[in-house]
């Protein structure tokens, strides 16, 4: 049931962004969140204190860079928080998580040879897809999980028959950025250890949404963007520590040859990761912020990581039933059709993301419209090329994308409904 008598403006109060009006006065409704997100103040004082205060590069002997250097060991500490791993040693930083999937992939590559296999899914991302795509150059071969068109879930049958005693990774997503779907990440690590494959984890349309827990869900890679879940642009990487030492990637002779050190090409966005840190903490106090009746439970733990359990487990509780009411509204409208998991019984395995069509109009067309009147979506294949080819939408335009964050509110939801029934 969708609770109203939540009072989201405090937390809303955290995000100068979202206090931005039209000229009338209407406030921007930003359900671009799966495009990029918001960011709280915080966020954006971290990263002004950056420059003001540790302005330098690594490992000089001097006050700046100490501050410098004491920045990035916090961004580690922050992210093994919130994916819950081992050792900070097992998080690598870059640019975003394109550019990292496509470094890891040339270093994986390297130990691979003609006829091994990796397998990827028509439900991802494309740069879940093309950077091991890309080995197909050394002999590679690549299979391809697949979706049912239905509900877009992945063919578990299907994806199970592709392991052979050749595969050697797995790509798979956490959570689709088109459709919404989360993936059961732990079950098909599992297969995939059966025949000593490697798991990587795109979890860049997941992260914001619900908690992570690397070792529970034993994997051996995960990938994911800060600027996916309030922070800055920064892509991290956490994986295995015994992988991360045995992977050579291409780097620079100067450079620490250990890892995480090793796969950090040239100097990172550090100011960048002092957003990390804050946002990372906004996170954990998110629970506290939407008011004290959901945060009750938050008191009872002491320490970050298990805040950041809590708090993203209230997020999560949050985002549903909003997302349960809107997918009902929506489906009502004349001409449309969702996509993606639509019985609310089975939300547990759907993001607070929807794409659709509507008979008669473009994507492009309506997304104009609702910018037009300061709604903010996506429309087209977000990149997740094989979804709309699979769907047969990419010769049309696409579908259209509504992602919901856990700052967006029922009146808001309200005023997208009452622009796109027409
Ligand atoms: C599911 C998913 N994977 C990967 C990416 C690519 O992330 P980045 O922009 O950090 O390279 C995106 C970006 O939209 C995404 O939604």
């Amino acid at each position: 049931m969708l609770d109203q008598t939540i009072d989201l403006s405090p937390l809303r109060n955290h995000f100068p962004a979202l206090q931005q009006t039209d000229e009338n006065g209407s406030p921007y409704v930003f359900f671009d969140g799966p495009g990029g997100t918001q960011v709280p103040q915080v966020v954006i004082d971290a990263m002004a204190n950056y420059f003001t205060n540790a302005n330098a590069n690594c490992g000089g002997p001097f006050i700046t860079s100490y501050r410098n250097d004491d920045t990035i060991v916090q961004a580690r500490i922050a992210m093994a928080d919130l994916l819950n791993a081992n050792s900070e040693t097992e998080i690598v930083f870059g640019a975003n998580m394109t550019t990292l999937t496509f470094s890891f992939s040339r270093a994986i590559g390297r130990s691979l040879q003609a006829g091994d296999e990796i397998m990827v899914t028509r439900l991802d991302h494309d740069a879940n897809i093309s950077p091991w795509l890309a080995l197909e150059e050394k002999g590679v071969i690549i299979k391809w999980a697949d979706f049912n068109v239905k509900d877009c879930r992945l063919d578990l049958d299907y994806l199970s028959s592709l392991f052979s005693n050749k595969t050697k990774l797995v790509a798979v997503g956490y959570a689709s950025n088109a459709v919404g779907t989360i993936n059961p990440i732990k079950t098909i690590a599992a297969m995939a250890h059966e025949v000593g494959a490697r798991v990587w984890v795109d979890a860049v349309h997941y992260a914001p949404h619900r908690p992570i827990d690397v070792q529970t869900i034993d994997c051996d890679f995960l990938v994911c963007s800060a600027y996916k879940f309030f922070g800055p642009h920064v892509g991290v990487v956490w994986g295995k520590q015994k992988l991360l030492d045995q992977l050579a990637p291409y780097k620079v002779r100067p450079s620490n040859p250990d890892p995480p050190h090793k796969f950090e090409t040239g100097t990172l966005n550090h100011e960048g990761l002092a957003g990390v840190v804050a946002a990372v903490d906004y996170l954990a106090q998110v629970g506290l912020i939407y008011g004290s009746r959901l945060s009750s439970e938050l008191s009872k733990y002491e320490g970050r990581r298990k805040n950041l359990k809590q708090a993203m487990g209230i997020i999560a509780a949050y985002e549903r039933p909003l997302f349960s009411y809107m997918l009902t509204e929506l489906s009502k409208i004349s001409g449309m059709k969702v996509y993606g998991i639509l019985n609310e019984d089975q939300f547990d395995e759907r993001c607070p993301t929807v794409a659709f069509t509507r008979e008669g109009y473009a994507p492009a067309g309506i997304a104009t419209k609702l910018g037009k009147k300061g709604v903010f979506v996506w429309h087209g294949n977000y990149y997740a090329l094989a979804v709309t080819e699979k769907l047969g939408l990419e010769d049309s335009g696409g579908m259209v994308r509504v992602g919901l964050a856990h700052y967006n509110t029922k009146e808001e939801v309200d005023r997208f409904l009452s622009i796109i029934d027409y």
